[in-house]
């Protein structure tokens, strides 16, 4: 099916496929300044944190921190499994670092502290940390990441946590207990919904991207597309590639407002 939209538009790949090739990431809508300051946050050897409801584009400005930074002077792990209970944790991060993993948390801990301090003294690479979908850490897990981002060696910061999450992580470190972490995270990137033209633009470019070279989608399909989303990129993905199956299947060249409603009713979207 998907083949059918590339072979009816004239596209090389499937325009709203979530695997966004890093040089064609959209980069609009405040998204070039995030990286920007998620880049300097972790030149300068802190902690960043990045907040953004679901769909909105953390993942993808992740990826875009990693290409930015050189694996010359930078380790970066990610961790996505972040559900863990303590020791569970560390020992992800150690397959993640290439360390054995030991018995006990503060083994592993312990472990990673010289894995990380050897990456500085020895290499010249200073260890980033990702955790993905932050949100759903546990209390112990959470409760315990002070420690690690308080990781230093002669006053020198050896560590950059970058957590990432649903705007509910934000509140969540406000208080009691997790609010020392938060007063060591020195930078905080948000990433709003889409405006109207910003989704517009969105679309132009992921369709220009998968090799579109006019128009497919009309201005008040565009329109519709915006409203149903609310300006959430992934949800955008989702409507705009059943409006433009169903415009395949119906051989239009166009997709319309009537088209992206009636592609929009066989998904959860609408
Ligand atoms: N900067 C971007 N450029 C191109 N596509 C993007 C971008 N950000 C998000 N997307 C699209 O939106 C989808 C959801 O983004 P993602 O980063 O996974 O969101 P989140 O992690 O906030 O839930 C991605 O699969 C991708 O198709
Ligand atoms: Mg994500």
């Amino acid at each position: 099916m998907s083949d059918r939209i590339q072979e009816h538009f004239g596209l090389s790949r499937r325009p709203f496929d979530k695997e966004v090739p890093p040089e064609t990431l959209w980069m609009a809508g405040g998204r070039q300044q995030s990286l920007d300051r998620l880049v300097g946050a972790v030149e300068h050897r802190e902690h960043a944190l990045v907040t953004g409801e679901a769909g909105a584009g953390k993942t993808c400005v992740l990826r875009a921190l990693r290409e930015r930074l050189s694996p010359a002077h930078f380790r970066v792990v990610y961790a996505a499994h972040v559900t863990l209970g303590r020791r569970d944790f560390y020992r992800q991060l150690c397959y993640a670092m290439g360390v054995e993993p030991k018995a006990t948390a503060a083994a592993m801990f312990e472990a990673l502290q010289r894995e990380i301090t050897t990456s500085n003294s020895d290499h010249r690479q200073h260890a980033v940390i990702v955790l993905d979908e932050a949100h759903l850490m546990p209390d112990t897990t959470l409760s315990h990441l002070h420690v690690l981002a308080n990781f230093q060696w002669d006053s020198r910061s050896l560590l950059s946590l970058v957590l990432v999450g649903l705007p509910e992580l934000h509140a969540r470190l406000r208080l009691g207990v997790h609010r020392s972490l938060l007063t060591r995270i020195g930078t905080w990137v948000t990433l709003e919904a889409s405006s109207p033209e910003l989704t517009v633009g969105y679309v132009r470019q992921r369709m220009a991207s998968a090799g579109a070279r006019q128009e497919v989608f009309t201005a008040d399909g565009l329109s519709l597309l915006h409203e149903l989303s609310g300006g959430v990129l992934r949800s955008v993905d989702v409507l705009a590639g059943s409006a433009l199956r169903l415009a395949a299947l119906e051989d239009k060249r166009l997709v319309d407002r009537d088209v992206v409603r009636r592609g929009a009713a066989g998904t959860p979207l609408y």
